[in-house]
């Protein structure tokens, strides 16, 4: 595993970005895996402002985010449809024909969760994953457990999820109860992982996820078994791993 330790969130985001347009550059007809959540906001407008000064041209870019709220229409401003429109899709030249994020609106989970893994296969497999770290170790919504699940599946929120989400809706009640998301092989089957973190309060979690043991107790420590993963973190996130 490659570490790099960046001085602050701004830092962090730009190395991030820096690999990221490597890849589109290296190759410009690349699948990109894309993540969600506060930590690659900065990366997103990193990446935005390099399309913006001519730098970057995604126009040959296909991209497959990890998970979405089952049940939250593309609508709805706390749906990650919504927020990749928001921080990157809307904002560069991708084909939005290109872009792929799971369809929470499907009721039928087999099909919606089938229908994304043969997705991802046809498109050859992701060359780049971009991940961020959940406090307990998540990766996309695989939570702790007693087992890795594998491909693409639905998820049932863990009470302290509904509860964490909570201030993001109108009331308890309306925050989804289950979301799809890439399973842990999938992930794995990306070619490179580019993981991003910040912040003193994932220190713990850096360390335990890279430094302990390979556990599903800690979804993302499998990650130790990827033979190309970069984690970029700023001072405070990397604190406990020198
Ligand atoms: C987002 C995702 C989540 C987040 C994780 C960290 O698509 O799948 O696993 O990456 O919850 O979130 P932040 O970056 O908000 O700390």
């Amino acid at each position: 595993m490659k570490i790099y330790k960046a001085k602050d969130y701004k830092d962090m985001s730009r190395k991030a970005a820096n690999i990221i347009s490597a890849q589109v550059i290296m190759k410009p007809n690349c699948v990109l895996g894309l993540a969600t959540g506060s930590t690659p906001i900065g990366t997103y407008d990193q990446l935005v402002e390099w399309y913006i000064k001519g730098d970057l041209d995604f126009s040959e870019v296909t991209t497959v985010n990890l998970d979405e709220y089952k049940g939250l229409p593309r609508t709805n401003d706390q749906s990650y449809y919504y927020f990749m429109h928001q921080h990157l899709f809307d904002r560069v030249n991708i084909d939005p024909e290109r872009t792929n994020v799971p369809n929470g609106m499907e009721p039928d989970a087999e099909k919606e969760c089938g229908r994304y893994e043969e997705l991802i296969r046809s498109l050859g497999g992701v060359d780049l994953q971009l991940l961020g770290l959940g406090h307990n170790g998540h990766i996309g919504f695989n939570e702790p457990g007693e087992a890795f699940e594998k491909e693409t599946h639905c998820v049932d929120l863990t009470e302290s999820t509904i509860e964490a989400n909570k201030r993001f809706f109108a009331s308890a009640d309306d925050v989804p109860k289950q979301a799809y998301t890439m399973g842990i092989k999938t992930i794995m089957q990306a070619k490179k992982i580019l993981i991003v973190v910040n912040g003193e309060n994932k220190a713990d979690i850096v360390e335990r996820a890279f430094f302990g043991p390979v556990t599903p107790e800690v979804p993302a420590s499998i990650l130790q078994l990827h033979n190309d993963v970069t984690l970029v973190g700023d001072k405070a996130a990397l604190a406990k791993i020198g």
